[in-house]
């Protein structure tokens, strides 16, 4: 039985898509799971004047399922959420919260535990941060934690200021800043596969990889959110903390102990032995991409720059490609290429490990090994080795062993919203980034956006398809190749 933790959540952003897609179904699996019992609440704060009633309605219709069962621990549920519209701009709001948390605390023996989520536009951050500090919101017994929602910053430079902002009032402690690719279960079980298993143990360096591909395919366009995609693009939304947090797992040395600290020293150690490019590297290292119209099954498909609320000379790149390189002792020369982008030709987030083929007196050079771990949709790992062909004595042939966890189970296992959240009320920072982390993802980052903002060329792509040609070059120079190519290889899902 879980332990159930108390505490009194408050919400910036409490009438967000984010709150509603996905904070409140975690919420509610942690209520389920009894993590969140009888000694909780959450107010919820946003601009617009809503009453609880309201909100609750809202909170449960989020919730709720479809049986008689779950509308009825939904309505339960709902019960602990408050609604208090804010101006994050004015002190005398924060006086009102802290009065209200106060009551709450009291109504639900919350033992001063306090929770703070920063789930909207990240322009208020700091203000808010620095209100909760001028207007004495953090209280002297039990917790006090912040969650904090990308994006993080817009270059390192804003990123910096926004952390001295919020660590004038909460200690790195206190501070969980959210990705939320750390809390996917293969993300979370790469540290399991890597260092569990002596077989992978031994042969994960430099002598053995011939390289390393990290893939974040996405089908969907820039759907609703032209306004944030436009000031943000595919590097800074996928690569700068998605794409680094996966190869940060990949590249990183042993962690002493299964520790936030001890991972966070060795994540960080793996950023700072990236090598970071001049702008003159990154022409030859990078590439962009923006997509273009296409039918695709029958239906027209818009072109970015066709897309509500995008500029139609706009340079936002929609497809980032690019070779990183590492001086890790353990990695040194070997190439880790990544891409991610939107409207590619399925969704899909891979990572795939290649090793060297080696030549030997039986066999000559074999076909190299490859390990693949699937992040989603399909949540397993496989991989091929060489067998031989049924039938035919000494005559290779590529072998797959697969392993992917059970859908359902998959399914029934909590999402990463709800892991993460977990881990804050746990105090467990290991799934979070310390700033340690984002201060190098962000001047790896800044490079690439410095030599792009000089460079008028953008790359197109057709809508379906997996990116610019650039993006195949890009591999084929070095006599490698993308290893996921949808139309060749099909994935069970
Ligand atoms: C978010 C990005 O961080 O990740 C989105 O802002 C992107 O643009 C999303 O669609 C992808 O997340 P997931 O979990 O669906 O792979």
């Amino acid at each position: 039985m879980a332990k159930e933790i108390a505490a009194v959540i408050t919400l910036f952003g409490g009438s967000g898509d984010l709150a509603q897609r996905k904070l409140y179904p975690a919420l509610f699996g942690l209520y389920q799971r009894g993590v969140l019992k009888d000694h909780f609440a959450v107010i919820g704060t946003a601009r617009r004047p809503w009453t609880d009633e309201y909100y609750r309605d809202i909170v449960k219709t989020a919730v709720a399922g479809d049986s008689i069962e779950s509308t009825a621990q939904a309505s339960a549920f709902a019960s602990h959420f408050y609604y208090q519209s804010h101006d994050v701009t004015d002190a005398a709001h924060y006086i009102t919260l802290k009065e209200l948390a106060a009551q709450l605390d009291e109504k639900y023996a919350a033992g001063g535990n306090r929770l703070f989520y920063m789930a909207m536009a990240p322009n208020f951050f700091a203000t808010i941060a620095s209100h909760l500090k001028s207007e004495a919101l953090l209280t002297a017994t039990g917790f006090n934690r912040l969650i904090i929602e990308k994006p993080f910053g817009h270059d390192y430079a804003s990123a910096k200021a926004l952390n001295d902002s919020i660590t004038a009032t909460f200690d790195e402690k206190q501070i969980y800043r959210i990705d939320h690719y750390l809390g996917k279960e293969m993300a979370q079980s790469l540290l399991a596969l890597r260092f569990g298993n002596p077989l992978l143990r031994t042969v994960w360096n430099k002598d053995y990889i011939q390289n390393i591909q990290i893939t974040l395919a996405e089908a969907v366009g820039v759907e609703e959110r032209a306004g944030y995609y436009e000031t943000s693009g595919a590097l800074r939304d996928m690569v700068q903390n998605h794409v680094m947090q996966l190869l940060a797992y990949l590249t990183m040395d042993e962690p002493a102990a299964l520790t936030a600290d001890a991972v966070h020293t060795v994540k960080a150690r793996a950023f700072d032995q990236l090598h970071r490019y001049t702008e003159a590297e990154v022409a030859t290292n990078f590439v962009r991409g923006q997509y273009t119209t296409a039918t695709i099954d029958g239906e027209a498909i818009r072109g970015y720059r066709d897309e509500d609320g995008v500029a139609q000379d706009s340079m936002t790149e929609t497809f980032v490609a690019g070779k990183i390189t590492t001086t890790a002792p353990n990695f040194a020369g070997v190439p880790i290429y990544v891409r991610t982008g939107k409207r590619l030709t399925r969704k899909s987030t891979q990572l795939t490990v290649t090793f060297k083929p080696q030549a030997n007196s039986l066999f000559g050079v074999t076909a190299a090994d490859t390990l693949t771990i699937y992040v989603e949709p399909s949540q397993g790992f496989s991989l091929q080795l060489n067998g031989q062909k049924l039938g035919q004595t000494n005559v290779l042939a590529p072998a797959e062993l697969a392993f992917r966890h059970d859908p359902a189970a998959a399914k029934s296992a909590p999402e990463a919203y709800e892991r993460l959240i977990n881990d804050v009320l746990h105090g467990d920072q290991t799934n979070f980034n310390h700033w340690n982390e984002l201060a190098q993802t962000w001047r790896f980052v800044d490079v690439i956006l410095a030599a792009w903002a000089k460079d008028k060329t953008m790359p197109t792509y057709a809508a379906g398809t997996m990116g610019p040609q650039a993006a195949k070059d890009l591999l084929a120079r070095d006599g490698a190749e993308w290893f996921w190519q949808p139309t060749r290889i099909q994935m069970a899902d």
